[in-house]
């Protein structure tokens, strides 16, 4: 069976609170907080599925648990190939419509930069409203987009049509 390891960062808990929803739904996962759980690049290699999550902040940033790792994993280029990734997080497309939920994007970049298997989880941009995300890929988000501030009534919907999703395209 996969080990699935799902991987966040959150501030305010709302990226964290998508994580544990997840975490019900992968039989045998692991949850790793990057702020309390997360020691060094090597805790990745223990799994095949990967599940990012990261929250946006500033204009556009990955939430701040991740900077550090992520800079550790363009300068040391661990190898990822054989890894299915898929990546989630909050953000607010009203008071943020300029970027929002733009962390998904440049997670997925950096994690296909070093060999992962990221084309998993891609959702319509149907039914959000702002003026742009560098997570809009052709058209689709490239992961599951939380508005717990303006659409909260959605979020678990979401959560759980992107569950199914990713495990029928990644067949774990
Ligand atoms: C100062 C500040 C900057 C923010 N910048 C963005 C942004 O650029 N894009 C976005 O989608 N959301 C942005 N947000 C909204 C947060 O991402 C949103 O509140 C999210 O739910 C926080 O999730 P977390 O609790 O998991 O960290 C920002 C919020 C604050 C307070």
């Amino acid at each position: 069976m996969a080990k699935v390891g799902i991987f966040v960062g959150s501030s305010g808990g709302v990226t964290l609170g998508v994580a544990e929803k997840l975490e019900e739904f992968f039989e045998g996962c692991e949850l790793i907080n990057m702020e309390e759980d997360y020691d060094d690049l090597e805790q990745f290699n223990e799994f095949d599925v990967l599940l990012i999550g990261s929250s946006t902040w500033g204009q556009g940033d990955v939430q701040r648990d991740w900077v550090d790792p992520l800079y550790e994993m363009q300068n040391d280029e661990p190898d990822f190939s054989g890894k299915k990734v898929a990546f989630f997080g909050a953000g607010d497309q009203k008071s943020h419509p300029e970027e929002f939920v733009t962390a998904l994007g440049k997670m997925k970049d950096i994690f296909s930069k070093l060999g992962a298997s990221t084309d998993f989880g891609y959702t319509s941009v149907d039914g959000y409203s702002y003026k742009y995300s560098y997570a809009e890929k052709d058209g689709k988000f490239c992961g599951l987009a939380i508005d717990e501030i303006n659409q909260e009534d959605l979020t678990d919907e979401r959560i759980e049509n992107w569950t199914t999703q990713i495990k029928e395209e990644m067949g774990i």
